[in-house]
């Protein structure tokens, strides 16, 4: 069974479904509400485990209520939490929602934002025997780095989405084995706005990561390594919400990685999974199972 450590973020999502995007200094009257566990570290360490990966999650969570209700669903994912005491406030992420499936996002991060490198560095026993060690962007940049280097020490394949997308230093992105982005996000730390993406994926190589992978919604995905490029194109879903769709990709993606799959193999079950989750509502409910995935592969003649 694959064994993977995530390290990043735990959010609660407030989500309003709204009947389009607000404009600035707007306001709109929107439908209905719900929240919803999530936040990126989150929703890949529970994709992941719902995949059949062995997870270890390191993050920080505050003392709120809603502390306590991400920590039940790492222990009805069956995660090994490994969890920072992160002060009165846990993360959350305010989320609209538009019928064409467009989002917005901000994040308070909260207790995601004091996780600290010392308390990574402490977890180290729990890096040994990974395949690989999944990084996000929402826990300070000083906690990614000490996650890639441990992962390193203990030879497990580093996979960063880099979301949100930051200017990163180098010297964190030749840690990396697997930089996965979005459009928006590779053209952003590409420095080459309006790019397309093999390009952007072709920059973000020059800096270091052997493989880039750039995904493109519901176009699917393409990976650029030093054998060229790779496409998946989308599959053909019934799209509701697409937020944690991202996640969904990844956490599918550093599975097969971890399984040894072949790399088209990663991506078609990237989008799969991907695809999958935006058939429903919400990060974490909407992430499918090994299950799901295998019987969608299958329709899908494959
Ligand atoms: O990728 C989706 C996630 O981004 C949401 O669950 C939200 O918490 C933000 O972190």
């Amino acid at each position: 069974m694959a064994r993977l450590v995530v390290v990043g973020s735990l959010n609660m999502d407030l989500v309003v479904q709204s009947p389009r995007l607000p404009g600035p200094g707007e306001t709109l009257l929107g439908g209905p509400f719900a929240t919803f566990p999530g936040g990126k570290g989150l929703n890949q360490a529970v994709a992941a485990a719902r995949l059949g990966a062995t997870v270890t999650m390191v993050g920080a969570l505050g003392k709120d209520d809603f502390g306590g209700a991400l920590r039940a669903v790492l222990a009805t994912a069956r995660i090994d939490a490994r969890l920072q005491d992160g002060g009165e406030h846990s993360g959350i992420a305010v989320i609209t929602t538009a019928p064409d499936g467009e989002n917005t996002i901000v994040v308070a991060p909260g207790a995601n934002g004091r996780l600290d490198t010392a308390f990574v560095q402490a977890q180290e026993h729990g890096f040994a025997g990974a395949a690989a060690v999944l990084l996000q962007l929402e826990v300070p940049l000083a906690a990614v780095a000490a996650a890639a280097q441990l992962a390193r020490r203990h030879g497990a394949r580093v996979v960063l989405n880099a979301a949100p997308a930051v200017p990163l230093p180098d010297s964190l992105l030749a840690h990396v084995d697997v930089l996965v982005v979005n459009r928006g996000e590779a053209a952003l730390m590409a420095h080459a706005p309006g790019a397309d993406p093999e390009t952007c994926a072709a920059r973000l190589r020059a800096r270091g990561c052997g493989l880039v992978v750039v995904t493109l919604g519901a176009q699917g995905a393409i990976a650029v390594d030093a054998s060229g490029v790779h496409r998946q194109p989308g599959f053909v879903v019934v799209s509701v919400d697409t937020v944690g769709a991202g996640d969904a990709f990844v956490g599918a993606l550093a599975v097969a990685l971890a399984e040894g799959l072949p790399l088209v193999e990663q991506l078609r079950r990237g989008c799969a999974a991907g695809a999958l989750a935006t058939t429903r509502r919400g990060a974490l409910p909407s992430l499918p199972t090994r299950e799901e995935v295998d019987g969608f592969l299958r329709r899908q003649g494959g």
